[in-house]
């Protein structure tokens, strides 16, 4: 079992912590560019920022934690670096699963996926059937995702249910829309961090993210800590979240 560090951990109110956590795991390459090493190092080292930022959220027993991994738009990136991040991809995975299985989370991929290679497909829905029974932290990597992408597939799904007749336009709803994104079932997204500076989305979580808070931080994802993971949720905390409505 990953070890908790009790201390840091007691920093965060309970009452007080969002359910859904989002991550732009940004700024790797310039990481790498800073320290004169390729980009690829940038994304490996990014890696073990992952590592320790979903070990965190596992002792924190936060509900989901979503991280972007590759977007739709990330395909017009160098081949090599595309490349790259799908081998990547594929050694983390394969590596990882059974101990993120041992901790009792429940991984999901949110995107497309058809344009993965067939073995690295696989990888992922081995992965997800191996952990679908557990009651942890739901992990959901976001791998060839695009908000606007997901929204057109969920659209797709419903045209086709009122085109058999099944469904009546009028009777679609927040709800029903909702059941057809990739993260049916799960709550909204209550908090999205990005690192590494630039103050955008990018095409994240547009449904979910609809009344998120936003935390953002100067540091490039391969020095993200669980120190400034735990910096960002705290903050959450203070926040006051209205939802349009007014404070009594
Ligand atoms: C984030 O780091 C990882 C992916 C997009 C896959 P970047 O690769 O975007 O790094 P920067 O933003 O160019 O520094
Ligand atoms: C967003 O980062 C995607 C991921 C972190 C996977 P990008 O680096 O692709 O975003 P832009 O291009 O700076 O908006
Ligand atoms: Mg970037």
């Amino acid at each position: 079992m990953w070890e908790s560090d009790g201390g840091l951990l007691a920093r965060v109110d309970k009452d007080k912590m969002p359910r859904h956590v989002a991550i732009i795991m940004d700024g790797n390459g310039r990481w790498a560019n800073g320290r004169g090493l390729i980009r690829s190092a940038g994304h490996r080292a990014g890696v073990k920022t992952l590592k320790n930022i979903l070990k965190t959220a596992v002792n924190l027993k936060l509900e989901a934690l979503t991280v972007y991994a590759f977007s739709t738009e990330n395909w017009k990136r160098p081949h090599a670096e595309v490349n790259f991040l799908m081998h990547l991809f594929s050694e983390y995975l394969e590596r990882e699963k059974l101990e993120m299985h041992q901790n009792n989370v429940r991984i999901k991929f949110l995107g497309r996926t058809e344009d993965f290679a067939p073995a690295l497909q696989k990888l992922m829905r081995d992965s997800t059937e191996l952990m679908k029974n557990n009651s942890g932290v739901k992990f959901n990597v976001a791998a060839d995702y695009g908000g606007q992408d997901e929204i057109i597939r969920a659209a797709q799904k419903l045209a086709r249910r009122v085109k058999t007749g099944e469904l009546l336009p009028e009777n679609i709803s927040t709800q029903l829309f909702e059941a057809e994104l990739d993260t049916a079932g799960q709550p909204p997204v209550d908090l999205l961090i990005r690192t590494s500076g630039d103050l955008r989305v990018s095409n994240f979580l547009l449904w979910q993210a609809a009344y998120a808070e936003f935390w953002f931080t100067d540091t490039p994802w391969p020095e993200f800590t669980p120190e400034e993971f735990i910096d960002a949720l705290v903050d959450f905390g203070k926040r006051s979240r209205r939802f349009g409505a007014l404070n009594e």
